[in-house]
């Protein structure tokens, strides 16, 4: 520990996102900044910790940051399966609003054993043919056209794109501020590390509020692997790396 470091003494159990950082989280040892790291709580295992720095912060500031999301309303979350749409869920429903979530066959009782009020299986229904509007909509896997977004949102409703195909990425980038004309919005999220809204969340998740769904986890000698099994897009919530197997 470097001597002017404040915040914490050795031997503290630290968790934090460092991809602001210089990345380097595969590895038994990482050098950061204080400003990442935030104690772990004695009662949450640093396999839970791990899993939820990225995914959890990314999916609070696309629905209070850029979503405002306010109790009662109706929030649709497409590509609720992986890590950002678990805990999309969760956080929605924490906030009082009453949640649509998209996700694939495999991962419907899950979904629901989140909380979602109602649960779209996209291999059998389509969201955008549903009669139904939704005050915010989360587009985590962004794989339909931006007006299949648009034409759910209800009057002053707010759309906000995560994650997804690249091209939608830039789609809403580029026609965004042009379909925003009127009263529904369409924005693009790009989340920040932020400690604040990481102690927020691993406080719900102490409490037992919100939990960080584990798909898989890997041997540090496995990562490649873990990666691999990621990039296929169905991951079911997180995948973890123990560094060293059977310690965390
Ligand atoms: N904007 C930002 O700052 C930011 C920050 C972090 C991540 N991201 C992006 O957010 C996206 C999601 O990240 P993630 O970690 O949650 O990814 P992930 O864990 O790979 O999750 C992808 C999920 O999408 C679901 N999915 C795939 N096809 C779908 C479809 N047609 N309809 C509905 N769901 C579908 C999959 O569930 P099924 O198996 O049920 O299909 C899978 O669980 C990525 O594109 C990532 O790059 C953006």
């Amino acid at each position: 520990m470097g001597k002017n470091i404040k915040g914490f003494a050795i031997g503290d159990e630290v968790f934090g996102d460092i991809s602001a950082c210089g990345f380097g989280g595969f590895a038994e040892y990482v050098a950061v900044p204080e400003s990442a790291l935030v104690l772990k709580p004695s009662g949450v295992s640093f396999e839970t910790a791990a899993a939820v720095p990225m995914a959890s912060v990314t999916a609070l500031q696309a629905l209070r940051n850029k979503g405002n999301i306010q109790p009662g309303q109706k929030v649709l979350i497409c590509g609720a399966g992986g890590g950002v749409g678990t805990f999309a869920v969760q956080l929605a429903k924490h906030f009082g609003a009453e949640v649509t979530a998209v996700c694939g066959e495999k991962n419907v009782d899950l979904i629901q054993s989140l909380g979602a009020d109602h649960v779209i299986n996209y291999t059998k229904d389509d969201f955008s043919k549903c009669s139904k509007c939704y005050d915010l909509v989360i587009v985590v896997n962004g794989n339909r056209s931006l007006s299949a977004y648009r034409g759910v949102l209800a009057p002053r409703g707010i759309n906000v794109l995560v994650g997804g195909a690249f091209l939608q990425l830039i789609k809403t980038l580029l026609f965004g501020a042009f379909m925003s004309i009127g009263s529904k919005k369409m924005r693009v999220l790009m989340a920040k590390p932020n400690i604040k809204d990481l102690e927020f969340i691993i406080k719900l998740v102490e409490d037992g509020k919100v939990r960080p769904v584990i798909d898989r986890r890997y041997p540090l000698h496995e990562t490649a692997e873990a990666v691999r099994y990621l990039s296929g897009g169905h991951a079911r919530g997180k995948v973890v790396i123990e560094v060293v197997r059977g310690t965390i």
